[in-house]
Formats: C-alpha cells, structure tokens, sequence
C-alpha cells in the first residue's frame, strides 16, 4: 500500500504511488525523473495531507568525513545521517559550534533546505557547500554557501522549481576558535564561560520542555513561521499589546513569536478532529492519533484567520504540505 504514515512525522495516514530508499549514490543514475517524484529526508518538516499520486525518495545516504585545516574543523556528512546525532558526535570529539541546534529533529539534507535555527543560530553560517545530484542533466554539482540563497527557514531548494535537485551531501566549516551564541533569552541563564556541551545539553533540556517528541506525539516542529512586518505595524500593535515579543530586523522590519500571537489569541483550546495546538508551544500542531488532512488544513486555517481578524498580521506555513499531485499552493 506504500503507506507514508511512518516517514512523516506528523504521521497523517496518506500513501504514495511507490516509496524508493536511496541508499548508495549508485543508485541515482538508474532513477527516472517524473515531475511528480518528491524527494523526503527523515519527513519531519513535510506533512501528506492526502494520499500522493506520485513516487517519493527517501534519502538515506550516510557517510561522515572530519578533516581540519589550522583555523577550522571541516566536516563531510551525507544528508541521510541523523541531524541530531551528528551534533552530539561533534561535541563528544570536542569539535563545537552546532550545540544551539541541538535535538532539530530532521536529517543533515533538511539542514540546508530550511535553513534550520535555533537560539540564535542559524545553519547558514556554517555552511561550506552542498553537494546536490540534479535527476534532470544526470549530473552531480557542488553549490557554494552563496548559491543556496540562504534565508530565514528558506533556500534555493525549498523553490518548487529546483524540486529535481536531491541533496547528497553537507560541507560544514566550523571555526577553531570558537565563542558561544547566548543571547537568545532562553540560553541567558547559562554563564559567559559556558562550554558547548553545556550549551547543548541546555538547549536539550529546553527543547524537551517545550517541544513535543514525534515519536511520542506526531508533529512536525512549527507549523507558521514567526511573521515579519513593517516597524510602523509593530509600533500601533505595541500600543493595543504593550508585551508583545519581536525581534527587531533592521530598521524596517520586526519579527514577531506567532506562538505568541495564536496563544494570546486564546488558540490553544482548539482543535478539530484530532488535530490540535499543543499547549506548552502555540506554533507546533499536533497529531493527537487519528487526524486527517483535512482536520490539520481546517485547524491551520482557523488559526490564521483568527490571528489576523485580531492583529492584521497574515501567518504562513513553515512546514512543507502536500496534497494529492504535490505542493499545496496555499492552506
Ligand atoms: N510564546 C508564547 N506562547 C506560546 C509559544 C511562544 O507566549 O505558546 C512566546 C514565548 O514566551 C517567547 C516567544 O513567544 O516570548 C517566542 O517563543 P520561543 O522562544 O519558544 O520560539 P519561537 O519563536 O516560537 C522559534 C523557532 C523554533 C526554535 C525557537 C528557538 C520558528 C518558526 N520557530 O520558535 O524552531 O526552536 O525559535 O530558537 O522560527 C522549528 O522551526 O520547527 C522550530 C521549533
């Protein structure tokens, strides 16, 4: 039946035409591209809200390669290795720099994709190259870190038109000399000389608190980005909700905390079917066993419509959601 269920996280019961694994770059020569193949790291980032008429890769390339040069640790890993367990290897070895993203559930290929972060940091800045396999011209090609249009959860290849692009491989850099990122309020209660194993045990603990386990209840992180507005916006916002968190961008420009938005919006409570808010972070969804596509579409649109009737401010989805013949163009 080529069910999904098992490699999204968000567990939704959906199928696909024909499920392949990549496991050896072998392998990718012999696969015909269909512009309606989708290709899937560990899925906790894309959500089937229907069955799939198409065929989906999962990638499960792996391989790790450390080198170093005087000033930094270079490090080769294959995009179907664990995100996470890439991360507490480095610190065991006593190679730091990725301990804010500690416990980002996900494989190495999603890293570039959505440009993971997390307090404070954000992949981007360690990024050397992406080695990618193009389905369409046959061909492997090196991408530097500035021809990946790194911004913020977005890429070149989170754009629908380079979806023939499979990643198979991450070039990190990471500095020898390195100083800990703690100026996200969550990390402040650790001390200036804190090391990276402190840092990621911290954010393990934090993440543990807040963000609910896939494995023990189906989700897939944030489900809306953290929306940017105008100063001006923010400014009369301010006036109606004097504690409103953001982060200030530039001059211009403010990020707001839409779990922020959809908790003070009284959101928490809802639900329809079994999908639901969870209740220790208002941006995660969550499945609660049986909830379908449409449960989870019906409650995503509930809470934007709410949150913008109450701040004028339009939330869109972080996650990846699919429908029948591929890429929903909108919730
Ligand atoms: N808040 C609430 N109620 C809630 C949730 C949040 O009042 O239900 C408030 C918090 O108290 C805080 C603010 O909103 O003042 C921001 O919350 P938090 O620090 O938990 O972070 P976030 O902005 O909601 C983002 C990322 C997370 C990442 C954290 C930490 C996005 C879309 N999400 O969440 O990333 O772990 O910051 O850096 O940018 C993910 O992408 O899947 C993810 C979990």
């Amino acid at each position: 039946m080529n069910s999904l269920a098992p490699y999204h996280s968000f567990s939704l019961q959906s199928s696909a035409q024909s499920i392949v694994f990549i496991e050896s770059l072998d392998q990718l020569s012999k696969i015909e591209w269909t512009n309606d193949t989708w290709i899937l790291g560990a899925g906790t980032n894309t959500i089937f809200t229907s069955n799939y008429s198409g065929s989906v890769l999962i990638n499960q390339l792996k391989s790790l390669t450390i080198t170093e040069s005087d000033t930094d640790w270079l490090i080769d890993v294959a995009a179907g290795e664990n995100w996470h367990s890439l991360v507490e290897k480095l610190i065991n070895e006593g190679i730091p720099g990725l301990e804010n993203l500690a416990l980002i559930p996900g494989s190495v290929g999603a890293a570039p994709v959505q440009n993971i972060g997390a307090y404070g940091v954000e992949i981007s800045r360690y990024i050397e190259s992406v080695q990618v396999y193009n389905f369409k011209s046959h061909e492997f090609v090196k991408m530097n870190n500035s021809d990946c249009n790194f911004e913020y959860r977005d890429s070149v290849f989170k754009q629908p038109e380079n979806s023939h692009l499979l990643i198979t491989s991450v070039q990190f850099k990471l500095p020898k000399h390195w100083l800990p990122v703690l100026e996200y309020p969550d990390l402040q209660s650790l001390p200036n000389d804190a090391t990276a194993e402190m840092i990621m045990q911290h954010v393990i603990q934090v993440r543990k608190a807040k963000l609910p386990d896939p494995d023990e209840i189906p989700n897939a992180g944030s489900f809306f980005k953290n929306p940017v507005i105008s100063s001006a916006q923010y400014q009369s916002l301010l006036s109606n909700f004097p504690d409103m968190p953001a982060f200030v961008l530039d001059k211009n420009k403010v990020k707001l905390a839409a779990g922020w938005l959809i908790d003070r919006a009284g959101l928490k409570p809802l639900r329809v079917g079994d999908a639901a808010v969870h209740q220790r972070q208002a941006l995660v969804l969550i499945n609660k066993g049986q909830a379908s596509g449409a449960d989870l579409l019906t409650l995503a649109r509930n809470i934007c419509n709410t949150v913008k009737e109450k701040y004028g401010v339009e939330l869109e989805p972080e996650v990846r959601l699919l429908g029948e013949n591929g890429l929903l163009a909108q919730l």
